[in-house]
């Protein structure tokens, strides 16, 4: 069953057009990655798929149904994002991964919230801990048990791991891999990287003048 879908999908800037006629279908469980140059439009495509940004033309469904149909907000939760520098609130650990819900005065579980933190690969001791204290593939790793976290479906994640060391990025591609397993979380992850596309062993898209190519 597909989880996300594009069709045709045109975004022009300043008159160029950086997604020319873009189609995608990733399934439900699947780990998709997309490459392509510098530029070529790798995160104006992601920012599209959860409306940080809107196409000039063509559709996007999420679950066969056309994302503008969706409350933004709700379609945020439920497709997630992680940037290349780990968006991390000023707080503690905890605070960080309960924001959401503390918004939308909703309780919290606190021992999933344990439980999901330690699935990260981070302990439980660290809810205490200032976030800001944390390494970057510490913050990234608690930017992704965030998304598990408020049941995000899909994660998007824009070059996950270009800021972090080798052990690092080989330690998030198998919480990608886990997650995937375990929580059947589906993934496409933007990388510039063709080996860990490679590694990651999903569908693999490449993006070029405008266009994505590979098995779609
Ligand atoms: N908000 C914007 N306004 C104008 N140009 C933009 C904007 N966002 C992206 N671009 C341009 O679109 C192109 C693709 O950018 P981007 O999607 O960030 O590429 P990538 O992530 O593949 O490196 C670049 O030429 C960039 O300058
Ligand atoms: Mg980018």
């Amino acid at each position: 069953m597909p989880i996300i879908e594009a069709r045709n999908v045109v975004k022009r800037f300043d008159g160029k057009a950086i997604l020319n006629g873009v189609s995608l279908t990733v399934n439900e469980g699947e780990i998709a990655s997309i490459t392509g140059a510098s530029g070529s439009g790798k995160t104006t495509l992601l920012r599209l798929l959860n409306r940080l940004d809107d196409p000039d033309s063509g559709r996007i469904f999420f679950h066969r149904k056309s994302i503008f149909e969706y409350d933004p907000l709700e379609l945020r939760r439920r497709i997630g994002m992680v940037f290349q520098l780990p968006a991390i609130f000023d707080g503690t650990v905890l605070d960080n991964l309960t924001f959401a819900f503390r918004i939308r005065k909703e309780n919290i579980d606190m021992e999933k919230v344990k439980s999901v933190l330690e699935e990260a690969g981070l302990p439980a001791e660290y809810l205490k801990k200032d976030a800001s204290k944390l390494s970057v593939g510490e913050k990234q790793r608690l930017t992704i048990a965030r998304a598990v976290l408020n049941n995000s479906e899909l994660l998007l994640m824009d070059e996950p791991t270009s800021a972090l060391d080798m052990e690092n990025t080989l330690g998030i591609e198998l919480l990608i891999k886990k997650l995937n397993r375990l929580e059947r979380l589906t993934f496409i992850i933007v990388t510039h990287n063709l080996e860990q596309a490679n590694r990651l062993g999903g569908k693999q898209l490449r993006i070029k003048d405008g266009k994505l190519t590979g098995e779609n």
